[in-house]
Formats: C-alpha cells, structure tokens, sequence
C-alpha cells in the first residue's frame, strides 16, 4: 500500500514539509509505504481551460511534473496534500498544479482516500484547508479527518514541533488514514466494490 503526498510549498523541508513527515511517519508505522512530491520553486502554469486532457489524459504543460504526478496518483492507493497558508487561502502554485492534476482527470481518482494539510503562521488555515478539501470532494475521494482540522502553527520547522497539539493533529491523521485504508482493503478481500457511477449530469445552471 502507498500513499502519495504533495508537498506545496517552495520549502523542501520547511514547516509544511515537517507537518506531512509526522503524518508519513505515523502511515509507515502502519506498514504503508509513502512518496512525496516537492512541488520546488519552479513557475507552474495554471490551467488554460484549453480541454486537451479530455482526449489524452494529460495536460499540455508538460515540464513541471503534474503529468508524472497523473500516473502517480492513479497507481497509489491514498494521497495527501500539504500547503502553507498564503493570504488565508493555499500557496497559488499548489492551486495550479492542482487545478490541472484534477480537471477532467479526476475519475481515475475516484475512492482513494485523500486528505489535506496546511501550515501557517498565525491565521487563515481552516480556509486554506477548506479550499484543498474541495478538490477531494468533487472527486468521489472519501476525505480522511483528525481530530481537529488538520493544519499546524509555527514559521520554523522548529516551531511546528513544537505545536504539541498540531503534531497530534498529525499523527492522528495518520492512524485514521492507515485504518481506512485498510477497511478498503479488507472490503475488497470480501467482495465489497466502490459504487457504480452513474453518467454525469451535467447541469450548467439551475432554474
Ligand atoms: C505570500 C505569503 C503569504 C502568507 N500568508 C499567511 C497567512 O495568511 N496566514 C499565516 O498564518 N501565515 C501566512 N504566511 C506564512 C506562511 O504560511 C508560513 O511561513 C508557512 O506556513 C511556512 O511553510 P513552509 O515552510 O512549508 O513554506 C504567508 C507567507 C507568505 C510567503
């Protein structure tokens, strides 16, 4: 079993980075194994809306890894994503790469638990998580809870291991995501299958 974890922020291994290693750590205590992208500082283009991934399945921006992370997504069985807290929302960057790793694409996603992770200063973080939970919940994927909204509070690495309470917030996440996974596994193993999809309907307004 394997959970895939993005890392949003520009910091290698800053505070967002350290909140997403407790929740590895805990996963991997659980015999999960987990892989993390490190979105980096490279410019990501945001979507063009140009619906070129409807045919293909991938994005046409191919140089800064959201089609590397379309593969790896469908061949891990959860995934986490972990933002800083930029203007009470995520980091714009991990928006885009969202947006385009998601858009028309997020079928092949379908029933993997998922999860998000934020990391802040001092405030905004319940908006910022809000936002990435969007992403899981138009998606069919089945969104893992802690026991509190799952964001941490410092701007050192430092300072985060210090938020007792967030570290909690953590490992917990880990423990509830590990479990439901293997419930899933163990549903499977008993005949137990994701529900049937109904065709889309697609309704544009409502009136
Ligand atoms: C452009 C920008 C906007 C920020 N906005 C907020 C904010 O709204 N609330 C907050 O608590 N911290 C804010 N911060 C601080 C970051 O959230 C904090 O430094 C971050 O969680 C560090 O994570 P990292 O080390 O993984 O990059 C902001 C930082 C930057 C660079």
């Amino acid at each position: 079993m394997h959970v895939l974890m993005l890392n949003g922020s520009p910091h290698p291994k800053g505070c967002t980075y350290t909140a997403l290693s407790i929740v590895a750590a805990q996963l991997e205590k659980h015999g999960i194994e987990t892989s993390i992208v490190q979105l980096g500082v490279k410019p990501v283009s945001g979507c063009i809306a140009c619906n070129a991934c409807v045919k293909s399945g991938y994005c046409v921006f191919k140089d800064d890894g959201v089609n590397e992370c379309v593969d790896r997504l469908k061949a891990a069985d959860g995934f986490v994503v972990g933002s800083p807290t930029y203007y009470a929302a995520p980091n714009g960057a991990v928006c885009a790469f969202l947006d385009r790793l998601f858009f028309r694409k997020s079928a092949a996603y379908a029933f993997k638990p998922a999860a998000a992770v934020v990391s802040c200063r001092r405030g905004g973080a319940s908006a910022a998580f809000d936002r990435l939970n969007k992403y899981f919940t138009i998606s069919r994927m089945p969104v893992v809870s802690s026991q509190y909204w799952n964001a941490v509070h410092g701007n050192t690495p430092e300072e985060v291991r210090q938020d007792a309470e967030g570290m909690q917030i953590m490992r917990t996440l880990g423990d509830n995501m590990a479990w439901l996974l293997r419930c899933i596994e163990a549903g499977r193993a008993a005949g137990i299958a994701p529900p049937a999809v109904e065709p889309w309907i697609a309704t544009n307004f409502v009136r």
